[in-house]
Parts: structure tokens; sequence; C-alpha cells
């Protein structure tokens, strides 16, 4: 039993079975991975999360064999985790069709709204597992919380497991926190509305309801106030019918510069730094690191850049675009579709544009960290131009990694705008023409001058490192109700 518990579907390693039949492990993807993992190690907390890949069902097999829970090494320090294996059919329902084909094109405004979405019935079977699984973590989060405990639950696959957890055990603190924006209430209002009914209410069972920034937690408090919830704009609060006022605030988040700087100087990203030189051969380098994910823009990003050479023939020969997008969600057929035109995008500027010596886009679709590392250290300028993101920690990580003065244009619809406006180079993501000229800005801008903007970015990246982002929600949670 432990003080503190976490829940997210996606935890911090993920496990493969090899050829052999041993089990390997590699680093969870993601922002919330990347900003828990250091947050929660060494917190002494056990860390719920779902068996995603058939490796992870079988690590969790052999754990509950034992009768212990796997400890896993991060690098800050080790963590207990309990995997979670439900069904793997109501899973991928779970996962893909309510999850991130549903919540997460809502909150991110990604539907193409004359086609989807539909709310037929296999939505209504698919919610059905989705209220599954958030019992299954709340049951589990039962069994790992000790008496007068917190919780700490993740993300909007479980947006329901707060008042189920609250339901079987009224003793326990519990958080729940959103990595990814939240929409305005019109957009919301696509739901269902007993499902949105349903998120909201789930959510509510928590005693504090975390936000990267102020506008995705000022969205929310709208959606409640829409519902019929009494909300106190200048409290943060929303009080529920059973009488209990919930905290909603906003905790921004920023990287441990000092961390990536030292997993930036071990032996795999300094291999790599030779590589990512040789493939520039002393060009500019405009670099992007994303998943590939419809909401990170990257097709708009590819047409930016083909007007940029199209309207600067002299940069022509003299810039690389290294756009490392790994492959993300492969089972939605949208995340297909858009990898193949991101594919034929990257294709065909290159076919315009290129020469004998020079090809104009690299496009990576591996994922490999130590390259992305590399690749943001050697950037001139780092591209994130997302239509929407909760906070988007690659615009911190580039400046924080980076020992060069980084031109970081950013998309003004990412949270991490709010923390690096005076650096960075903000963009509205939907307009290419203007993206174009950024880049041309960017690749010409005094010494001086990106000099001082770097100097901005590097400090509002490192500002609030995950440990003081997690410290600061368990100070607030602990001061709502005093325990005992
Ligand atoms: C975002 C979400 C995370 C999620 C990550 C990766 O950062 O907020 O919850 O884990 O994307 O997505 P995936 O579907 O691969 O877990």
């Amino acid at each position: 039993m432990a003080e503190l518990v976490v829940a997210s579907n996606r935890g911090p390693v993920q496990f493969e079975v090899d050829d052999d039949g041993n089990l390997t492990s590699g680093r969870g993807a993601g922002g919330m991975v990347a900003a828990l993992g250091p947050a929660l190690a060494g917190q002494a907390g056990t860390w719920v999360a779902a068996a995603i890949t058939e490796g992870d069902r079988v690590a969790a097999r052999r754990v509950a064999r034992s009768g212990r829970l796997r400890t896993v090494e991060l690098a800050q320090g080790s963590v207990r985790l309990r995997s979670l294996a439900v069904d793997p059919r109501a899973y991928l329902r779970y996962y893909n069709r309510v999850s991130n084909r549903t919540i997460w094109f809502l909150q991110h405004y990604l539907f193409d709204v004359p086609r989807h979405p539909r709310f037929d019935r296999s939505f209504q079977v698919a919610w059905r597992d989705y209220r599954d699984v958030n019992l299954a973590f709340a049951a589990a989060c039962d069994d790992e919380a000790s008496p007068g405990g917190e919780v700490f639950v993740q993300d909007y696959h479980l947006a329901l497991a707060p008042a189920m957890l609250r339901e079987r055990r009224p003793d326990l603190r519990i958080a729940h926190f959103t990595h990814c924006p939240w929409a305005d209430p019109g957009y919301f209002a696509m739901l269902p509305s007993r499902v949105a009914a349903a998120i909201l209410e789930g959510m509510l069972g928590a005693d504090l309801l975390g936000f990267l920034v102020p506008r995705w937690a000022r969205n929310f408090q709208r959606c409640c106030q829409d519902a019929g919830y009494r909300v106190d704009r200048d409290q943060g609060t929303v009080l529920t019918p059973d009488g209990r006022s919930v905290l909603v605030r906003s905790y921004p988040l920023g990287v441990d510069g000092e961390d990536l700087r030292r997993r930036a100087a071990e032996r795999d990203v300094q291999a790599q730094l030779r590589t990512v030189t040789e493939l520039s051969r002393g060009r500019a380098l405009v670099v992007r690191v994303d998943r590939m994910e419809l909401s990170k823009n990257i097709l708009r990003g590819l047409e930016g850049y083909s007007l940029f050479l199209e309207r600067n023939p002299r940069a022509r020969g003299r810039v690389v675009h290294y756009a490392l997008a790994y492959a993300s969600r492969r089972d939605l057929p949208e995340y297909q579709a858009y990898t193949a035109e991101v594919k034929h995008a990257a294709e065909a500027i290159n076919e315009r544009f290129r020469t004998r010596s020079w090809e104009p886009v690299l496009l990576e679709l591996r994922d490999n960290y130590p390259k992305a590392l590399a690749a943001m250290a050697l950037a001139d300028v780092l591209l994130v131009n997302p239509v929407w993101d909760g906070m988007n920690l690659v615009a911190k990580e580039g400046p924080a990694v980076t020992r060069r003065d980084l031109v970081l244009i950013l998309s003004r619809n990412a949270g991490a705008a709010d923390d690096l406006a005076d650096g960075a180079l903000l963009v509205n993501p939907f307009d290419t023409a203007e993206l174009a000229e950024a880049i041309a800005t960017a690749l010409t801008m005094p010494a001086d001058e990106r000099a001082k903007r770097a100097a901005l970015l590097r400090e509002g990246a490192s500002a609030l490192p995950p440990q003081d982002w997690f410290a600061a929600q368990r100070a607030d949670l602990a001061a709502l109700r005093p325990f005992g």
C-alpha cells in the first residue's frame, strides 16, 4: 500500500517480447510520460498503468504470479509499476474509439465535421468499454492506495475514474490532471449529452482538477457552467450537487534542463550528433520533433517550408528541413491517411526543389530519442506549429538542451506559448504564409537578437521542471482536505 498512487493509461515503460521469448523494455512515448517520469521517480509511489502491448501483458502475468509489483528504473530513480491488463478487444475500443478518436479529437478540434463524429451503436459499445476500463483503474487504485492516501489520475483516458474511486474510497484525496487542451463549450457540446455529463461528473469526483494553462482551465469551467454547475471563477472552484467544492487550477509544466543536458552528453546522443551533422553538411537546420499526430500540424509545416523555398530562391541549397515524426496511434484510419499525406508532401517538396547535392526535406519516421535530442541540439530553428496543444514539451526541450542560440517558431495555440511568448516567434498555425515568413525571419535573424531571445527561451523552458509541477499539485491537494 502506498501513500502516493499515480494512474495513467500509458506507463513509464513498454515491454516487448523478443524472438527468444525474453522481455525487453523501452521508454513510454509522449508528453505525459515525459512529465510524470521525473516527477514521480524517487517518490516511493506506485504507478498504475494499462498493459498496452503483448509484452506488457506477459510482464503483467509474470508479476501477478510472483505476487509482488515490478520496480522499474527510470533515469531519475525507480518507481513501482502496477500493470493493468484488461480484455484486449475492450481495451482497443476504450483507447482507439473513445479516448483517441473521440475525446482527443474533441479537445484538439480535429473532427472532419461533415463526416465525423458519428455517435452510433458501435460508439455506445465502445463507451461501455471506456467505463469498464475506468472502473478497473479505480479498483486498482483502491487496492494500491493506503488509508487517507493521495491518488493522481492522469488525462482524458481516465475521466470517469475519479468519481468511481471516490465512491469506493471517500477517505482518499484525489487529483486529476488533463495533459491536453480543453475545448470551448460549443465544441464540447458535440458529444452526446449523457457522455458529456458523465465526463464532467467523473472528473468532478476529484478534489483537485489540474490543467496545463489557464485557457484550458477556463474552458473546462465554462463547460461546467453550461452543464448547470455552480462555478466560482474568482476562487477557481466548481460546486458539486453533493456540496463539495472542487478546485480547478492550472499548473504550467517545463523541463528539467540540467537533466536533459546530462542525457544529451551520453554516448548514444553524441554519436547521433555526428550523424545529424553529416546529414546537414553545414546547411542551416530547421528541425521538428513530433509524434505523427494530426494535432501537430506537420502538413502545414511542410507547406510553410515549401512556400519559404519558393519565395526565397537564395535560400535553396542552404537549408535543410529535418522532420522527425515517429509513428503514433497507427490503428486509426485518420493517422494512416495522415502519415501517407505527410510522406507525399515531403516527397513533393523534394521533387520540386532537390538538386544533385541537396535534399530539402529529410523525413524520419522511426522513434529515436537520442537522435531527436541530437537534432534539437544542432537546430538553428525549431518548428513547433500544432493546431492545438496542451503544452508541447518539445518547444521547451529544444531551448533547454541546446548550447546554441536556437530560434523557436511556436504556434500561439500551444500552451507553451504562454511561457515562451517573449522569446519565440509566435505564429497562427493555420496561416502557412505567415509560417513561411517566420522561417525567413528566423534564418536571417541578427546574432544579438537570436542571443537575446534564446536566453528568454532557456529561462522560460526550465522555469517549472516536472518535480516542481508535481510538488505544486501535491501541496494544493494536501491543503484542501487536511488528513484526519
Ligand atoms: C499525449 C497525451 C498522453 C499520451 C501521449 C502519447 O501526450 O496527453 O496521455 O500518452 O500523448 O499518446 P499515446 O496514445 O501514444 O499514449
